[in-house]
């Protein structure tokens, strides 16, 4: 998968963050776009700037923890564009940390439902009619770097979900290349990244869900002011660079998210336990 131009990407999660970042760019490198979004204000917003910059959008509500939406959003994409050629399954949302124990049920069915489901909904409408197409394509999960450390400051939850969709894109990748078909697979890792997912996390949780405890999502990580956050333009651009070369991991580049990586395998190969912070970081 090397020549963007006129090609068409898939964005899930594509109003706001990450995702609009990846939008831009795609349109930036001549690509056709579909995007998808829940909430319905943010994509109307981002598909007309989007527009207004010279890009070819169609723009969709979708929840991707609901199968049904996610199917009919690709007979939407197929039906107007015909092929896809890079699906970035990217929608995803976050919980105040809390502990694994405490965390209800219903927090756990909302996060797994958007971070895993919405991926495997997304694969599952998308890849087979990608397959079928015959032509080269490429496929982004987005996990996170807390699907590669040992606990992490977003929460026991959420680490589960990114850790899963971190398998899940391994297997997806091995699977392309044993079946010889012209598709490939990266998984994303961000670490900080600037974006208002605590917010929007926040908005869209049913009931209580992402978590009221004592610490505010601010006192857990203002992500403006994490030093060394990337701008969600930077993210797309290790994206695109990854999709040109055929590279599975895309991590961050972050010294301490390397070291915890490293610490963790390390552990895992010398038997050893996680490691325990003093406090939760
Ligand atoms: N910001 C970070 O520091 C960071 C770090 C690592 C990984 N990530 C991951 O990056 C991805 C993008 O997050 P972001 O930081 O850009 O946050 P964001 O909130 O700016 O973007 C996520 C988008 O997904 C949408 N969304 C949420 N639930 C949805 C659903 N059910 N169906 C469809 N769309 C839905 C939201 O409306 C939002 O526009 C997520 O998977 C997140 O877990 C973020």
């Amino acid at each position: 998968m090397i020549e963007f131009a006129n090609k068409v990407a898939v964005i899930t999660g594509a109003a706001s963050g990450i995702g609009y970042a990846l939008a831009e760019r795609f349109a930036h490198e001549d690509m056709k776009l579909a995007i998808a979004d829940i909430h319905q204000p943010s994509l109307d917003e981002a598909a007309a700037k989007l527009r207004a910059s010279g890009a070819t959008v169609l723009a969709r509500r979708v929840d991707v923890a609901d199968s049904a939406a996610v199917e009919a959003f690709a007979d939407a994409v197929f039906a107007e564009y015909g092929a896809v050629h890079v699906l970035c399954n990217n929608a995803g949302v976050g919980l105040m940390p809390q502990n694994v124990w405490e965390a209800s049920l219903e927090a756990y069915a909302w996060l797994l439902g958007v971070n895993l489901f919405g991926v495997i909904h997304g694969v599952r409408a998308f890849v087979p009619r990608m397959l079928s197409g015959g032509q080269d394509g490429h496929i982004v999960n987005t996990a996170s770097m807390a699907g590669m450390v040992s606990g992490g400051a977003a929460g026991g939850p959420y680490a589960a979900s990114k850790h899963a969709v971190v398998a899940l894109t391994e297997s997806l990748y091995t699977e392309f290349k044993l079946a010889e078909a012209p598709l490939s697979a990266s998984v994303l890792c961000p670490g900080w990244v600037n974006t208002a997912i605590i917010e929007h996390s926040a908005r869209d949780a049913p009931g209580n869900a992402a978590g009221t405890g004592a610490r505010t999502a601010v006192e857990v990580n203002d992500l403006a002011n994490v030093p060394g956050v990337y701008a969600p333009s930077f993210v797309a651009g290790q994206v695109v660079d990854a999709i040109r070369d055929d590279r599975f991991y895309i991590l961050a580049t972050q010294d301490d998210f390397l070291g915890w990586m490293k610490m963790r395998h390390d552990r895992i190969q010398d038997g050893r336990n996680p490691a325990v912070p003093r406090r939760r970081p």
